[in-house]
């Protein structure tokens, strides 16, 4: 099962997934797009693809979805990839796309594991992916929630690892950086210039993907794809807590 697979990097997990014959069940909310890339990987590999039309914000559709995941009874892989970006400052984004994102981000992720682990665990086989981000390696204004639900998947699947590595589940956090998607050409985005972004910061989403799929197999728990975003997070997320720490408080007022 890959959630997001409507574009980008579930897109790209989904075509990997056929491309190695596996029978996939994608979900997300652009009907129209799933149904023409499950003809297509139909067509190619030969793979049953099985469409499932749900919005992730919604507590009903996701429960329809894991109905689906625990009617599944050899279900071997869950990506959680589905997810989406926040322009502005914690205190000026609209209360509900907040908690839509910790609705797609943290919740759904949540659910749709608790479904598919009892029966992973039961075979003694499962993969979970859960799409991160490198953003919580870098502490920056205007990403409060993003990194806040982004590290909660981080944090949960390093130690959920520790809990099913017995029963033979292995579970990733994949973390990538700037990844050529349609993250970035949402209404959400439309006044941003990415162009600024230099062109070696970017990967092609089937490359982050081909990267995870391998680190998979080296039982790497969080992994960031690509040796700049791995030099990135490394030496600047280190560089930008450091500098966040001189930064002077201003006191607070004896008024309030
Ligand atoms: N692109 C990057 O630079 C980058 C970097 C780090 C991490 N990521 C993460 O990678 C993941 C995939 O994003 P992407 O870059 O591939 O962007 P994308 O091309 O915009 O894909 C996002 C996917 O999430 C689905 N989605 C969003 N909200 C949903 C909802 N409420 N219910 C169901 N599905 C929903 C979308 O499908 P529908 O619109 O059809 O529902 C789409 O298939 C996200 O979790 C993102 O945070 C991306």
């Amino acid at each position: 099962m890959v959630t997001g697979a409507s574009s980008g990097i579930g897109e790209a997990y989904a075509r990997l997934l056929a491309s190695l014959g596996y029978d996939l069940i994608i979900v997300a909310r652009r009907k129209d797009r799933l149904e023409s890339i499950a003809k297509d990987l139909q067509d190619k590999y030969g793979v049953l693809v099985t469409v499932l039309e749900g919005d992730l914000c919604s507590a009903d559709d996701v429960s329809a979805i894991e109905e689906k995941v625990r009617a599944t009874a050899d279900l071997s892989v869950l990506v959680n990839n589905a997810g989406f970006g926040t322009l502005g400052q914690f205190v000026d984004v609209d209360i509900s796309k907040t908690l839509d994102m910790i609705s797609v981000h943290v919740t759904a992720p949540t659910r749709l594991i608790k479904a598919a682990l009892p029966g992973m665990n039961a075979r003694r086989e499962g993969n979970i992916i859960n799409v991160a981000s490198a953003a919580p390696f870098l502490p920056v204004s205007g990403n409060v929630n993003y990194n806040g639900t982004k590290s909660y998947l981080i944090a949960f699947s390093e130690c959920l690892q520790l809990e099913v590595k017995d029963a033979g589940v292995r579970v990733q956090a994949l973390c990538p950086g700037f990844t050529r998607t349609g993250f970035h050409s949402v209404d959400e985005f439309k006044n941003v210039d990415f162009s600024t972004i230099p062109a070696f910061m970017w990967m092609p989403a089937d490359r982050v993907v081909a990267q995870s799929w391998r680190a998979l197999g080296k039982k790497k728990v969080i992994f960031i794809p690509g040796f700049i975003n791995r030099i990135i997070c490394t030496f600047f997320g280190g560089l930008f807590r450091y500098l966040a720490s001189k930064r002077p408080v201003r006191p607070p007022s004896q008024n309030t």
